[in-house]
């Protein structure tokens, strides 16, 4: 497959996802396709299915039916070997930062590097230290993570996850406990991740702020179906009564929505051609 025809498809779809946990119906016939560079911001209420669906994309949930593809490849059908090959595409930022309590801050963010990469551990060393500190956590790498602060521990999660530079990345709620500031930041790095690499993002957030500012399209799940997807302006001026309830409770500003600048898909793919190009590295 050509470059040209590889980034005009999307690159994951999913296709009437249910997800069932005995009886109960989490994930009813999801559909959704996602660009290349393309950012996703999906809100919800707690426990409408978000974390369940973005799990699904790189199968740490199988499907009770449907399917996730992910540039056409069917996750579900992958055995380990594969999967493993495949997951190294994405990154993720847990809800519940994840992080291995026996190993420091820095061991917690060089872990993947070590794992599949062959790089020298004085550029290991190099990267770490630059992620944490672009998250303001430099300070603690010679920590263990019960020595830090859940925010902190969340922003270490978050370095681990950019630290491989990949091209999927999946945050669930990657600003929840964090200051307001701090949260900019976060928005900021998951922005300039696109900009600069034309990463692909699924960001689930409670900040309605946040999701406005970074999104491309938003998609809104009430009890596991998609409510209403859209531009951040289409979803701000929706009458359902679930989103209205929602998105009107954060009291966000619409002028902030309607005067944002953003990078068009077309320069988002350029810049990515440009470093695949300079990397040398086949697309797929
Ligand atoms: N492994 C599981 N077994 C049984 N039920 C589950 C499992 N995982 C999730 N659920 C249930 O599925 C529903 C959706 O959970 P999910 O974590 O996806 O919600 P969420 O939208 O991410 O909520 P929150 O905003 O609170 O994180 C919840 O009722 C949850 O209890
Ligand atoms: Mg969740």
């Amino acid at each position: 497959m050509t470059d040209e025809i590889a980034a005009e498809k999307p690159q994951i779809v999913i296709e009437n996802l249910v997800k069932r946990f005995g009886e109960r119906t989490v994930l009813d016939h999801i559909n959704m396709s996602i660009d290349r560079g393309e950012t996703v911001v999906v809100i919800g209420g707690s426990g409408a299915g978000k974390s369940t669906l973005v799990r699904h994309l790189i199968a740490l949930e199988r499907p009770t039916s449907g399917q996730i593809l992910v540039d056409g490849v069917n996750m579900a059908a992958l055995d380990d070997y594969e999967l493993s090959k495949i997951r190294r595409r994405f990154g993720m930022v847990f809800q519940k930062y994840a992080l291995f309590d026996s190993m420091s801050v820095f061991d917690n963010v060089a872990f993947p590097l070590r794992e599949q990469t062959k790089l020298a551990e004085r550029e290991i060393k190099e990267r770490v230290m630059g992620k944490l500190e672009d998250l303001g956590v430099g300070h603690a790498a010679p920590r263990m993570p019960s020595e830090i602060s859940g925010g902190m521990a969340k922003r270490v999660g978050i370095a681990r996850a950019l630290v491989m530079e990949p091209e999927i990345l999946i945050y669930d709620e990657p600003t929840s406990g964090l200051d307001p500031v701090t949260s900019r930041t976060v928005d900021e790095l998951i922005e300039e991740m696109r900009e600069r690499f034309g990463v692909t993002s699924v960001v689930i957030t409670h900040d309605m702020a946040s999701a406005f500012d970074i999104a491309d399209r938003v998609a809104m799940l009430v009890h596991g179906k998609i409510a209403v997807e859209g531009t951040p302006e289409t979803v701000m001026a929706s009458d359902h009564e679930a989103v209205r309830r929602f998105v009107h409770s954060s009291a966000i500003d619409p002028a902030r929505v309607s005067g944002r600048t953003r990078k068009s898909p077309h320069e988002i793919r350029e810049m990515r051609l440009a470093r695949l190009a300079a990397a040398g590295t086949p697309v797929i």
